[in-house]
């Protein structure tokens, strides 16, 4: 009996580490991302990201930009804490630009990068400029944002694009994925300042998201 007993209890042991390993294992969604682990670069960099935050270059560069938006879970109603955003854009150029010291995917990203944490209500407020677009390609002017969900891999998102920018054609609007519902904002200035709002669904459109 005491034999049984002892099987029994290491059998409901080794059951619940087993459920407690894959709840806290990370789901590998979102596809193919050669550059989502950027999305980390805030941990060596000592940075506490927050629902509001201002990017750097907001001082020195305009148009100045508040972008506003909720997270939802993927039912679009469920407002989703604890969610990671990592948002990275060219400068004024249309350059990647990074500072004279990078860490990181800043090489790559350029310093015009920020993260945001969601609180209980989902919300997220960030303060940038409008970057300008690529200098040689055709490509409209736009933000990028990746999202780390709290038992998710980072995975990347639709852009945010400018409903007023001309290179924004109707070629480029179809071939968007609303990764996360559609990327593209109408900017209203709102205090002095151009302002937007975008609701963003986890996994919607998301290859691998269940
Ligand atoms: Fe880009």
């Amino acid at each position: 009996m005491k034999t049984y007993l002892h099987v029994l209890l290491l059998t409901l042991l080794s059951i619940s580490c087993k459920g407690q390993s894959d709840a806290n294992a990370e789901r590998n969604v979102g596809g193919p991302c050669q550059d989502c682990e950027a999305v980390l670069d805030f941990k060596a960099l000592n940075i506490a990201p927050k629902a509001i935050d201002t990017l750097p270059g907001f001082e020195n560069n305009k148009p100045k930009l508040k972008i506003t938006g909720t997270v939802f879970q993927r039912d679009g109603k469920t407002p989703a804490e604890n969610t990671l955003l990592y948002l990275y854009h060219t400068d004024r150029k249309g350059i990647y630009q990074p500072s004279k010291n990078p860490f990181g995917w800043e090489k790559t990203h350029g310093q015009y990068r920020g993260w945001l944490k969601t609180g209980k209500d989902g919300k997220f407020t960030f303060y940038t400029f409008r970057p300008a677009p690529y200098p040689k390609v055709q490509e409209p002017e736009h933000i990028h944002i990746y999202v780390k969900e709290p038992n998710t891999i980072p995975y990347y998102m639709d852009s945010y694009f400018f409903e007023s920018d001309p290179k924004l054609t109707s070629e480029k609007r179809r071939s968007q994925k609303n990764r996360g519902g559609s990327g593209i904002v109408k900017l209203e200035k709102k205090n002095g300042i151009w302002t937007a709002n975008r609701k963003l669904i986890l996994g919607l459109n998301i290859p691998d998201y269940k």
